[in-house]
């Protein structure tokens, strides 16, 4: 993938570094929007794990599909395990809205469609742009969103949902984010793989933030968790 003559001036690593800080306003733009007003009463914990369950069900497709049509070793096995790691947060999400009362089993999240966010995924063949936009950006989106839902729950004294996200699924999701910090250092090394990651990060945090606001707009819905 490097070769001399393509050599970037600029290091897998500083790259990374440069990518992490400006993804970080448009991060700090969606923690907002996602904890902005006062949520609506009717908006409950488990309209928001429902929310959920559809996150964690993309994530875990989209690294499935892209482990098995991914080359690198190294990358194939990091979405291997993220996609274990989200279907496990499915099951986790799944319990909880049981011990809520809700029949968790009788829910589809396919109904309705997949997102855009998971088409855009979908059709991305490059290995750059799919670490930098599932793992690095789209994980590091996660954390932002599971956060703004923690401090909802603790604020209606739902104390345990808060716990599963804060104690057992951020830290997942934190890892996604690191492995693809790694692997992005590893393959991001030219110009060309360069701009490759920087548009589909971007694309990625534009997408979350149209689906986000949509949310917000048609049905009142905000601090929604990530995957
Ligand atoms: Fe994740
Ligand atoms: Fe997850």
């Amino acid at each position: 993938m490097t070769t001399d003559q393509n050599q970037s001036p600029i290091t897998g690593e500083e790259f990374v570094a440069a990518l992490n800080h400006e993804n970080q306003e448009a991060l700090d733009r969606l923690g907002r929007l996602s904890s902005a007003g006062e949520p609506p009463q009717e908006l409950s914990i488990d309209r928001l794990l429902r929310v959920a369950l559809k996150n964690e069900l993309e994530a875990s497709e989209i690294a499935a599909v892209w482990m098995a049509t991914t080359s690198e070793l190294d990358v194939k096995l990091a979405f291997a395990r993220q996609a274990g790691d989200e279907a496990r947060h499915y099951r986790l999400i799944s319990d909880r809205l049981k011990d809520l009362g809700v029949d968790a089993d009788a829910i589809d999240p396919r109904e309705g469609g997949y997102s855009a966010l998971f088409e855009y995924l979908r059709q991305l063949q490059s290995t750059t742009a799919r670490v930098a936009a599932g793992q690095f950006t789209r994980e590091a989106i996660a954390v932002v969103r599971n956060q703004c839902f923690i401090d909802f729950c603790e604020a209606r004294g739902d104390h345990q949902t808060a716990s599963l996200y804060r104690d057992i699924i951020q830290p997942d999701e934190k890892h996604h984010h690191e492995l693809g910090w790694k692997l992005l250092e590893r393959y991001a090394t030219n110009d060309n793989e360069q701009q490759v990651a920087r548009q589909a990060a971007g694309h990625t945090l534009e997408l979350a933030e149209e689906i986000q606001e949509m949310a917000r707009l048609k049905a009142g819905i905000s601090r929604a968790p990530g995957c």
